[in-house]
């Protein structure tokens, strides 16, 4: 998915929504994650309005685009922002969740079951218009359910229904899960082996007394709304569901961060309360990407990034996240809000990867029999304070520099250096296809004692799938047959053929 998000209320505007449409085309999206507002499509209680959501679907199929739905239901960024006024204004049935002194906020309860029942039944009637317009088009991809769930400004709800179960024992389900698994995320883990793995007890008798079991007791009980809600919608129609999480900044304690979200120390929790939930993904608003994203791209969890800041680099990271997480796709926040869409970076990347995608994903360990090693493709990434980096593929070490440490150009002085990046894919063992921006690579054979030479470099396009050759790159272009470079600004794909000489 080549996706870009929207910003929060422009889908609610067909009008508004119009000169946009055209604009994503621009950009080379393939995919647009668009919301779809609780308030307005059940203005009141049991009345459905869907013709936004009909709109949406017939600009998104004239314009060649998917869709990622977002179900902004009870919660909007920790917030109950989207629910219908006909909920927001009855408290005593759709209770809110209290601090420990016992204050409100604009924020439903998980422990609310009245709040669990009207949600859930507005997302069914959603995904039956779904299956009802959709089924055989399968424009709308997958949906995200709720958006960025998390606790504020405690770590915990202290509301009645959360005291009751915050003193009950911990449920059997969350138990076994933690028993089953040997490969928890180390905070979980650390946590259950202080007190000594107990198998049953209270919250804190099995996870001790503090903020983290605190958002361990929140993550399971908004993991087990959100399992009610996806589970009815793929009973009514099936396809994949997602949560996307807020990302905490570093040194935040739970509370001062929107906390038990599917954040990386919970996301345990999170998969054994919601196994209807196909994925759990980071919003990245923080510089951490590979951080982040090493924490997401696991064995049982693909990794999407529903949302990325619109900012310099992202460009950069969108083709790490391909090339090296095998990303289910990428999304900037706010896609429409840019100015000449065809010249935004994001464009020239999704442009590169509409080209090589074919030859990436053949390549992919996750979707085809694993290629030979050293033969899958991978990628780099290259910043001003991490320069460098090293890649081992076909009879190769590839080492890859920023293309500024060239030092030739005058923006090599500055001080920041936009992000460079590269996918590389193995053609054969000594051939290699790489896309990219502002990289220079330069190759070593694994053999010891043997130096490697250029045979022939040309830079091209893929069309329709054919590799269409444009300049032979020889002399300056590749330093008289020292290195592969990609210019900073300048976003293309070339080929190398690589020999030995001893
Ligand atoms: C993350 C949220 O998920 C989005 O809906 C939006 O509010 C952005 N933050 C704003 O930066």
């Amino acid at each position: 998915m080549l996706g870009g998000e929207l910003g929060n209320s422009s889908a609610s505007s067909i009008a508004y929504m119009k000169p946009i449409w055209p604009k994503l085309q621009q950009m080379h999206l393939n995919t647009l994650l668009a919301p779809v507002y609780w308030d307005l499509i059940e203005p009141e209680e049991g009345k459905f309005d869907f013709h936004l959501l009909d709109t949406m679907l017939a600009e998104a199929r004239a314009h060649q685009l998917r869709l990622v739905l977002l179900w902004f239901g009870t919660w909007k960024n920790s917030m109950s922002c989207y629910a219908p006024a006909w909920v927001k204004t009855a408290t005593a049935r759709f209770p809110r969740a209290r601090n420990s002194q016992g204050a409100t906020e604009e924020i439903i309860s998980p422990f609310s079951e009245n709040a669990l029942q009207v949600d859930k039944t507005a997302f069914v009637a959603l995904m039956k218009h779904l299956k009802q317009k959709d089924n055989e088009n399968h424009t709308v991809l997958m949906v995200q359910v709720e958006n960025e769930i998390g606790m504020l400004p405690q770590a915990r709800d202290y509301s009645s229904g959360a005291e009751e179960a915050f003193h009950k024992p911990v449920p059997a389900k969350l138990l076994e899960y933690l028993s089953a698994h040997q490969d928890l995320a180390p905070e979980l883990k650390e946590l259950w082996e202080a007190q000594g793995n107990k198998t049953s007890g209270t919250w804190e008798e099995v996870f001790g007394k503090g903020l983290a079991t605190d958002e361990a007791f929140m993550a399971w009980y908004f993991g087990a709304y959100v399992e009610q809600i996806a589970s009815a919608g793929k009973a009514a129609y099936d396809i994949p569901m997602y949560v996307n999480a807020a990302l905490n900044a570093v040194g935040k304690k739970p509370g001062e961060y929107p906390s038990a979200g599917p954040l990386p120390q919970v996301m345990d929790v999170w998969k054994a309360a919601a196994p209807s939930i196909d994925f759990l993904s980071p919003d990245f608003y923080n510089p951490r990407f590979r951080y982040w994203s090493d924490r997401y791209a696991r064995k049982d969890n693909p990794l999407f990034i529903p949302e990325h800041k619109l900012e310099s680099g992202v460009e950069a990271k969108a083709l790490y996240a391909f090339g090296h997480y095998h990303a289910l796709g990428f999304s900037p926040f706010s896609i429409e809000s840019v100015e000449d869409p065809s010249e935004q970076p994001i464009a020239k990347v999704y442009e590169l990867m509409e080209q090589i995608s074919p030859h990436l994903f053949t390549a992919s360990p996750a979707l085809v029999a694993p290629p030979a090693a050293g033969m899958e493709s991978d990628a780099v990434l290259v910043t001003k304070t991490e320069d460098t980096c090293t890649l081992v593929m076909g009879d190769y070490i590839i080492h890859a520099a920023h293309d500024l440490t060239l030092g030739w150009s005058p923006q090599a002085k500055d001080s920041t250096w936009p992000v460079g990046a590269a996918i590389i894919i193995p053609q054969s063992n000594n051939e290699f296809l790489v896309a990219g921006t502002g990289v220079v690579l330069t190759f070593q054979p694994k053999t010891p004692g043997l130096h490697a030479g250029i045979l022939s470099m040309e830079e091209g396009h893929f069309v329709h799938g054919r590799w269409e050759p444009g300049r032979r790159m020889n002399g300056d272009q590749d330093h008289q047959g020292r290195h592969l470079r990609i210019p900073t600004g300048e976003f293309g794909i070339q080929k190398v053929n690589l020999y030995t000489y001893p």
